[in-house]
């Protein structure tokens, strides 16, 4: 089937002229936020933005605010033709791809905090960065105002952080999760795994088994203490130093678990080398 050619947009008022006519011919628009540096776990998340909408938008923008002073913002991988080339081969419709400027003005002063769900895992280790992510996600929402917006289940805390604020501040978008996308030993697809060299990537998917087998015995109504004890001497044995957190949570709220009688989730964050890497699996 013959498709137009990916249309690029790096300021909202030419998009939003653009996505009035297709919402006037009906069309069910679909949002896909990325960061850009794309891999198949965003391919894979543009595919099933195209079997549940009429029209795609893919936005870039590394996102200046949800990075600390220490953070990898600066050395986090660009590569916007290369990504264009993907969105266009994926049959995306459209790129948005905004400037820091346009998205953050001068005396920009709003910022959303979303309370409690933020607070532990990543949260507790990266300050201010889901303030960055909600705030930037609810400006896309506003800018794009798709029927549905799709977002990476790898990081968990973050797919739970923006349904909170779309539920609290009343967005009208469905917000979807996606699977993650693993390599063939299980390392979870990631912009970041360009980082790691030949060891650590040889080292890397230990973060998923240990991650799965909590996960299994949990199932199996093993001692969460236990097995996340039992985690993280196999991470730190893999040269995993630090693993921030390994830890069990209720699915829903972030709460910790100690029995699993809700679905919950086992999430991990851990540095191999300068290398930050982040993972979950759903218990049962
Ligand atoms: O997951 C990401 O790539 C980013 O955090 C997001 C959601 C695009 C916001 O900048």
């Amino acid at each position: 089937m013959s498709h137009a050619p990916l249309a690029r947009f790096t300021a909202a008022a030419p998009l939003r002229a653009e996505l009035a006519g297709w919402r006037r011919s009906g069309a069910r628009v679909v949002l896909v936020p990325t960061m850009g540096a794309l891999h198949a776990g965003h391919l894979a998340l543009m595919e099933r933005a195209k079997a549940l909408g009429d029209r795609v938008v893919a936005s870039i923008f590394v996102n200046p605010t949800q990075f600390g002073p220490n953070e990898d913002f600066s050395r986090y991988p660009r590569d916007t033709e290369a990504d264009l080339a993907l969105l266009a081969g994926a049959g995306v419709d459209a790129a948005y791809l905004p400037e820091v400027a346009g998205m953050y003005p001068e005396h920009f002063s709003t910022r959303i905090e979303v309370e409690g769900l933020t607070e532990g895992l990543c949260g507790a280790y990266r300050p201010g960065h889901f303030s960055g992510v909600a705030t930037v996600v609810t400006k896309l929402l506003n800018q794009v105002q798709p029927d549905l917006a799709l977002f990476g289940e790898k990081d968990f805390q973050q797919l739970l952080v923006i349904r909170r604020a779309v539920r609290d501040l009343d967005l009208p978008v469905e917000i979807q999760g996606v699977p993650t996308l693993r390599e063939a030993d299980g390392l979870a697809l990631s912009s970041r795994n360009r980082y790691l060299d030949a060891d650590a990537r040889a080292r890397a998917p230990r973060l998923h088994a240990v991650l799965a087998r909590i996960a299994e015995g949990l199932s199996a109504g093993g001692d969460a203490a236990r097995l996340l004890e039992e985690g993280r001497a196999t991470l730190a044995a893999a040269g995993f130093d630090p693993v921030q957190y390994l830890d069990v949570r209720d699915a829903e709220t972030l709460a910790p678990v100690e029995r699993v009688a809700r679905p919950a989730r086992v999430l991990a964050a851990a540095y191999l080398g300068r290398t930050r890497l982040i993972d979950n699996v759903a218990v049962g």
